[in-house]
């Protein structure tokens, strides 16, 4: 799991976003508000309950809100140009537990603050094309679509509520009361019957606004600028009722019926929604968890395997000079080498079976014999050959010897 997050880190980070850690726990009404009160997520799946002064407290189901009223509350507006912060940690859905669906479980995430360019929506997508290309990960596809502005919202909802009107009787009772409060979110139930009864319903694609219609274009544009590929999905609508203009997921079929492995996109209104200034935004958060399953299903193990290149086992032969040993190991610490080695006696030849049970690259053999010459043993577990070389050279550049 850690080495999913530290993967997604090193991306973000060289896309110039910083950490933010926001609490597990906020006020009920903050995600209502932002959430939307007619959400699934809102009205059957936070876990709330009143603290001992009676306030509405929840157990956060997602990060993005806490993120931005913290954006709100502590100014971070003041810091110039767009604000790109990432975060990490557990969330909290009442849902019934299956496959890639828990109770408690783990997300990380971005949002970039400040900015409407659709470029800044390709380059989140593109962040964790990267980040899935980096796991190794290849069965997954990406979906976009505009759910639109206010303006071209407001038009269509009138028209689809129409359409709704004339189904009402074909369509589960959940249905019913989305077409009443929140029209859009029809389109994302599993009912077979709601599915045929809204296979031809206006949708919002068709009633974009100006604006909306071009941000989306340059959205695609930029995609494929970046080689990214893409299909659009025009029934593509999310659980959450703050996004406007881009939605994307990205899913993967070896996920079962929980197949989204990430969502996200532009939520242009929240920041005023919170308090703030209008301030156009837009993030996306992956589960780690569906992303282990897709892992599972490779039966990939990286996290041994990641680092691979950098683990080394320092063996000794005959009786170890330890101040020698304690040397070499700091050493290599210090260069951010994983550095390892048996706390029992042991042959050289079980400690050479071990290091290559822990996936090492290198074993460093410290030999009582080779020391005389000043001397030790750099072993190459992967190709069997092995070199003598001066103790003094390798200590003034470990990497020249591990690096290769
Ligand atoms: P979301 O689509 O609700 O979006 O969740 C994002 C991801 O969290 C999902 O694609 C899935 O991988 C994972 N996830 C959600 N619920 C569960 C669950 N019960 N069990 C396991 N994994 C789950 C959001 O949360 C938005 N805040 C994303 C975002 C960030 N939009 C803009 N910025």
């Amino acid at each position: 799991m850690d080495f999913i997050f530290e993967t997604a880190e090193k991306i973000y980070r060289t896309y110039g976003f910083t950490k933010i850690e926001t609490p597990v726990m906020e006020y009920t009404e903050l995600f209502s508000q932002s959430i939307g009160n007619f959400t699934d997520i809102v009205q059957k799946e936070m876990f709330s309950f009143k603290d001992r002064k009676e306030r509405n407290i929840s157990l956060r189901p997602e990060g993005t809100v806490g993120v931005i009223r913290a954006y709100v509350e502590n100014n971070l507006s003041y810091n110039p140009g767009i604000v790109k912060l990432y975060y990490c940690g557990p969330m909290f859905r009442a849902e019934r537990p299956q496959k890639g669906r828990q109770r408690e479980f783990h997300q990380f995430g971005c949002e970039a603050i400040g900015s409407m360019n659709p470029l800044l929506d390709a380059e989140i997508i593109e962040m964790h094309v990267l980040l899935l290309n980096r796991l190794r990960l290849k069965d997954y596809y990406i979906e976009i679509n505009s759910v639109g502005c206010r303006t071209c919202r407001k038009d269509y909802n009138r028209v689809l509520k129409e359409f709704l009107s004339r189904h009402k009787e074909k369509v589960c009772e959940n249905c019913q009361v989305r077409a009443e409060h929140n029209p859009l979110r029809i389109f994302d139930c599993k009912n077979e019957g709601c599915q045929k009864a809204f296979e031809n319903a206006p949708l919002l694609m068709d009633y974009l606004c100006k604006e909306c219609k071009e941000h989306f274009e340059k959205l695609q544009y930029y995609l494929r600028s970046k080689n990214i590929e893409y299909k659009i999905n025009k029934k593509l609508v999310r659980g959450l009722d703050y996004y406007s203009k881009t939605v994307f997921e990205i899913k993967s079929d070896l996920l079962g019926a929980q197949n989204a492995l990430m969502g996200g996109g532009r939520y242009d209104y929240l920041v005023e929604l919170l308090g703030g200034q209008s301030t156009p935004a837009v993030g996306t958060a992956p589960g780690i968890e569906r992303i282990l399953i897709l892992m599972n299903e490779k039966k990939d193990d990286l996290s041994i395997d990641a680092h691979a290149e950098k683990r080394i086992y320092i063996a000794y032969a005959g009786n170890p000079d330890e101040e020698i040993k304690f040397r070499i190991i700091n050493l290599l610490r210090e260069n951010d080498y994983i550095t390892l080695y048996t706390y029992d006696e042991k042959s050289l030849k079980a400690q050479l079976k071990e290091a290559d049970k822990l996936n090492c690259k290198f074993c460093i053999i410290i030999g009582e014999e080779e020391l005389k010459n000043n001397q030790i043993v750099i072993r190459s577990l992967e190709k069997g050959a092995q070199e003598n070389i001066s103790l003094d050279d390798f200590c003034k550049d470990s990497n020249k010897f591990l690096i290769k």
